[in-house]
This record gives structure tokens, sequence and C-alpha cells, in this order.
């Protein structure tokens, strides 16, 4: 079978030629128009198309063939446009390659020369499609949606696998940002509780006053408010998975409470006299140092021993070094398809700095900092300046004096906002900056408030 081949040229002729040089070697469709490409476009997905600018109703100008280009390019950004140019057209046929064009060609194309860069870009374009399809069935970088191929990544998705089967406590620790929700929903999904509920609360977001009632429910009247009897977050679990995150934020008398049900599977609501069976599957995480809490005594060692059964530790990202561009381009595929702009691609200074950073925010900023650049990045080529992250004097010892900085702002601001609940105000007085200071700070360390309500999947 011939490779298929589109040619979009108002001219008859020139239609005509092309298609008696080419007709050999290409399955040639013709279009004359943007509408007739398009279709032709979408109903046989050519691999390369040669696109003449200047298309009706307007021919002496181009933004017919420009709209005709970023028309076919949304629909698939793996197909290759060569641009035919008039003499003293070429400022347009750049212009047309700044906006995803392959390469151009002067018209009247010569046909040795046509062959050639025809030959080129199909060996090209074939090369995309097989390459494409390896990475596919390359499954194991992809894991319940979770993406790694670094070494520690691949150990995380080993330890999932192993503890999914079992009905085992698990403890998840890692940075801010490291995917710790990610995995808990992995655990869940695994496991023989998939069809039943995945309930999560994140007890640093909710006020230690509401965190008993929304752990184990309340009965009527049970305190000046309550109107009616509610079912509380641990009960919703039942015949699931309960997430328990930020647990080293937990008070210590629920600690108490919820070391009964851990010990028992029992729980009482809050002014109820009844005690209720509940089949929860407890997992638990925390970004803060739960050892030191237990020195601290602001975390009961029992409660540690019955969460951490089994422990999960998520590397930072500055530790999973190969996966910093898979996770990057995988990103950038997304917010690019969702702003339109399906041929954004990373420059090389783009690529250099992501693995420089020390990634304080972890994958959450990484994901931050695409979705902004994508929005900022003009042309096709992402830059190290659309992610705020060119050097100004690269100095190696600037550059880690400014990570380290970030690193610890980073570390500083996070522990402010969580001692305040993520009330901006009193995180600001504390910290010494004003409020609008505080949000640029957080907006560019990637920094986020938790869900209010963390994402639940009820069955
Ligand atoms: N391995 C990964 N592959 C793809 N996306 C990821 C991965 N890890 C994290 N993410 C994305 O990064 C963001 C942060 O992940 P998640 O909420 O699971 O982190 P976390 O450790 O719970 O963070 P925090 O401590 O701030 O609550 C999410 O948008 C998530 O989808
Ligand atoms: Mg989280």
């Amino acid at each position: 079978m011939k490779p298929k081949l589109l040619i979009v040229d108002d001219d008859e002729e020139i239609r005509t030629q092309m298609k008696w040089a080419l007709d050999r070697d290409y399955d040639v469709l013709l279009a004359e128009d943007r509408a007739s490409a398009l279709e032709l476009f979408c109903e046989h997905w050519p691999p390369v198309v040669l696109l003449d600018l200047g298309l009706p109703p307007r021919p002496a100008d181009p933004e017919e063939g420009f709209a005709a280009l970023s028309e076919m390019l949304a629909r698939n950004r793996l197909a290759k446009f060569i641009i035919l140019s008039g003499q003293g057209e070429k400022s347009n046929a750049l212009q047309a390659i700044g906006a995803g064009a392959y390469d151009f060609l002067a018209k009247p194309a010569e046909v040795g020369e046509l062959k050639i860069i025809l030959k080129r870009t199909f060996h090209v374009a074939g090369l995309e499609h097989d390459y494409r399809e390896l990475q596919q069935h390359r499954g194991g970088e992809c894991f319940e949606g979770m993406l790694g191929a670094s070494p520690p990544m691949q150990g995380v998705f080993s330890a999932i696998r192993k503890v999914a089967t079992t009905d085992a406590p698990v403890l998840i620790l890692g940075e801010s940002g490291t995917g710790k929700e990610m995995a808990a929903m992995a655990i869940h999904r695994r496991s023989a509780r998939k069809d039943g509920p995945f309930v999560a609360i994140n007890c640093s977001a909710i006020p230690e006053t509401l965190l008993e009632s929304e752990l184990f429910g309340h009965e009527k009247g049970a305190f000046t408010g309550a109107h009616v009897q509610r079912h509380g977050r641990i009960e919703k679990a039942n015949g699931g998975t309960l997430f328990l995150d930020e647990i080293g934020e937990m008070p210590l008398p629920l600690q108490v409470k919820l070391l009964r049900f851990l010990q028992e599977q029992r729980i009482e609501r809050v002014g109820g006299r009844q005690e209720i069976a509940v089949d929860a599957r407890v997992i638990a995480a925390t970004n803060s140092d739960l050892k030191k809490g237990l020195h601290e005594a602001r975390f009961r060692e029992d409660l540690y021993y019955r969460l951490a059964v089994v422990v999960i530790q998520l590397p930072p990202l500055r530790e999973r070094e190969s996966d910093i561009r898979l996770l990057a381009q995988e990103f950038l595929r997304r917010c690019a398809a969702q702003a339109g702009k399906q041929a954004l691609t990373f420059d090389q200074e783009a690529i250099k700095a992501l693995g420089r950073h020390l990634w304080p925010g972890n994958v959450r900023e990484l994901d931050n900092r695409v979705k902004r650049a994508v929005i900022m990045a003009e042309g096709h080529r992402l830059t190290a300046l659309d992610l705020e992250l060119a050097e100004p004097n690269s100095g190696t010892r600037a550059t880690r004096l400014k990570q380290a900085r970030q690193s610890v702002e980073h570390e500083l601001i996070q522990d402010a906002l969580r001692r305040h609940s993520w009330k901006i105000a009193p995180a600001a007085v504390e910290l010494g900056i004003s409020r609008p200071t505080l949000y640029e700070l957080m907006d560019k360390l990637g920094i986020q408030r938790p869900e209010r309500e963390p994402k639940s999947l009820e069955p």
C-alpha cells in the first residue's frame, strides 16, 4: 500500500502536475480549499500534507492557509506539513514553521527536489509514529495513572502491587506534591475493595472542632447545631478504603479514638451510645516528620505502629532524574492539547533547566510550571524563561544558593500555612510578609491549599 499524501493548492494546473509526478510513489489526495482539505484530512489521516498558503476566497492572503494548518494540526499533531510558498513569500513560510509546519518549498517546485523532501518527511513521520507505538506498549512507565520509569518509582509501584492484595494499614510518606494521594488511590484501585468507596479526609484542612464529627459522625442533638444524625467519613468508607491525609496534624484526643477504631473496627458517633462495626481499610499519609512528632509527644506511638504496618516512601522529584522529563512531556502534552497549542515542545535550554532545578514542590510544582508556561509561550517552543527557570547568571554556586533558598522558603511557608489552617492573613503575619507577597510566593513555589473536600470516590 502506498503512503497517503494530501496536496492542498487552489491552482488546478499545479495539482494536476504534482499528482502526475507523485502518483507512482504515493496515494495522492487533492484539495482546492480549506474545507475540502479538512474533510480529506479527517477521512484519510495522511501523515504528510503539501500546503499552499494562498487559498480561496482570498488567494493573495496567507490567512486561509494558516487557518487550514492550525485546524489540521489540532486534529493530528503528528502530521507533517510542507508549505508551498511563492516567490517573495518566504516570510509567510517561516511564520508557518513557527506555527508548527515541518518544512517549506519554493514554487514552482522542482520535481527532483520535491521527491527528496517528501521522502525525508515521510521517513521522519514514520519514525515518530513507531516511537509513539513503542511508548504506548511500554506500560511499565505508567501505573494507575502514575508516571515513573526511575528505579525508586518502580520500587513504589511494586510495593503498591504487594500491599494492595492485603488489608493491612499503609502509611505513605513523602514531601508535599510527591503523589501520596495518587499512591493511596492506586492501592485502593488495585485492591479487592476497588468497587467500594474511596473516602479521603485531610486532617489539616478541617478545624479541630469539626474533625471529630467529620470522622466519626454524630447523633441528632449531640451538640448545638446537630439537627440531624450524620454519618462520618469512617462509616462512609465501609466496604472500601479510608484515606487519612496529613495524619501528623490529627489532634491527640482524636488519635485515641482512631486507635480504638483500628484495634476493634468499631466506632461510636459523637453523642451516640451504640457501637457501629465498620469494615474499612486505612491508608494514612503525611509530609511531616512523624518520628519527630513521637519524640515531642504530638503523635501517639501506639497509633504510629498501628498505622505503619507497611510504609511506602515516595521519593522527592529531584531523586527521580529520569522521570522529570517523562512527567514534563506528559504534562506538556495534556496542557498544550487543552490550550489548542499541540505543536508546543520544550527547547534545549528548557530541558536543561528542568534537570537543574531542585523541585521543592515536587510533581505538583512541575505540573504548575508547565501549565503556566503553556499559557506564556509564544511560537511553538517552550523556553526556560516560560518555565520561570531561566538562569540570569548561571554560575553553579549561585544556582545552588537560589535553589537552597527556595527549598527553605517552601518549607517555612507550607509550615506556617498549615499551622494556621491555611488562613492567609495570620500566616503572612507570622512570616512577616504582606498577603499579596505570600500569594505571590505560593504561586512561585507551587504551594496549594489542600482541597477542603478531598477527592472521594463513591461506588
Ligand atoms: N507519578 C505521577 N505521575 C503523574 N502525576 C503525578 C504523579 N505524582 C503526582 N502527580 C500529580 O501531582 C499532583 C500532586 O499529587 P498528590 O496530590 O498525589 O501529591 P501529595 O503528595 O498528596 O501532595 P500534598 O502533600 O501536597 O498533599 C497531582 O496533580 C498529581 O496528579
Ligand atoms: Mg495530598
